[in-house]
């Protein structure tokens, strides 16, 4: 059966979205932070510290980073707080982050890149590493490059996200570059993630990619809660149980953001991908925009029961 992997989104799937979702719909495997920045400080947040406890053996945490000591430093403080499994984020394509050398902007330089898993897999006592890549920063050849570069480590998995950095969210996924990827690495340790928004979606990659360790879903979860059940096969998908979840969620960010407002962005930037789900879903947004207070929201969202 095909493992599901809940995708990193920063802003998005913090620890209070991924625990409410994930009690709320079935047919997630592993879900991952977004991502927490190893710096040099050598010390976690006290919001990064939110997303890695309690420890649960179904998370993986992510790293954004470009500096191996302060890599290693965090994948080993990590490990102590009992995980198995750490992702490093080398697909983030926002400005901010790759302008400093970081997630896809550490793409561009494959010497560079080599010297820091140089650096890295020469400590003693890591967890397991796994990365989650574009294909390349401008050119789909790069996918070739990346794959033979990510194949001499010894990575316990390789998602791979096919869109080059230049390409951001925009045009379809290139599943040229993927296929760089499916013939230098083994099958059971890639990972296909993007633009999987419907059962079809996911049958299609498994045809075209049998044998994968797994898929990621993240924006499709959003358009979609029920799409992990819908791909294995299990659940109903009755809307009184997304609007059972979005109650849930809106309690359980109003114990930790400081007011209405605020958890009000919080929900519609959500509805910003679930909207479209319903049949009268633009007009059910447009409702949701306007409303400034908790009780305008309920009322935009009333259709629901
Ligand atoms: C709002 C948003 C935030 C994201 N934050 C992260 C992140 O923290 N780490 C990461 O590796 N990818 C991040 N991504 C990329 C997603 O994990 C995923 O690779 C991308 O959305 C493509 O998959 P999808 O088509 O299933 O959504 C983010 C994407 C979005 C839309």
């Amino acid at each position: 059966m095909t493992r599901i992997m809940l995708a990193p989104m920063e802003g998005i799937t913090n620890f209070i979205f991924r625990r409410t979702y994930l009690k709320h719909f079935e047919g997630v495997d592993e879900s991952f932070t977004p991502f927490i920045t190893a710096n040099q400080t050598h010390s976690f947040k006290k919001k990064e510290k939110l997303e890695l406890s309690p420890y649960d053996e179904t998370r993986i945490p992510q790293l954004l980073t470009n500096d191996a000591q302060a890599f290693i430093w965090a994948l080993k403080a990590i490990k102590d707080m009992g995980y198995k499994e750490v992702n490093l984020n080398l697909g983030c394509p926002s400005p901010t982050v790759t302008s400093r050398g970081r997630g896809a902007g550490m793409l561009a330089d494959k010497e560079k890149l080599r010297a820091f898993f140089d650096e890295t897999f020469s400590a003693a006592d890591l967890p397991d590493v796994s990365v989650k890549s574009r294909a390349g920063t401008e050119d789909p050849a790069e996918a070739g490059q990346l794959a033979a570069v990510y194949a001499a480590y010894p990575f316990k998995r390789i998602i791979l996200h096919p869109r080059l950095l230049k390409d951001l969210y925009k045009g379809s996924v290139r599943t040229d570059c993927f296929r760089k990827f499916y013939e230098l690495i083994p099958h059971d340790r890639l990972v296909f993630n993007g633009d999987i928004n419907t059962l079809e979606d996911a049958q299609n990659v498994e045809k075209l990619f049998p044998g994968l360790y797994g898929i990621m879903l993240g924006r499709g979860i959003l358009r979609d809660p029920f799409l992990p059940e819908k791909i294995k096969g299990i659940g109903t998908s009755d809307d009184k149980r997304i609007a059972d979840f979005l109650d849930d969620l809106w309690d359980d960010y109003e114990e930790y953001l400081s007011g209405e407002k605020d958890v009000l962005y919080k929900m519609k930037e959500i509805w910003s991908y679930l909207y479209t789900y319903f049949p009268d879903g633009d007009r059910i947004l447009k409702d949701i925009r306007k409303s400034q207070t908790k009780a305008a929201y309920r009322a935009a969202i009333g259709a629901l029961r």
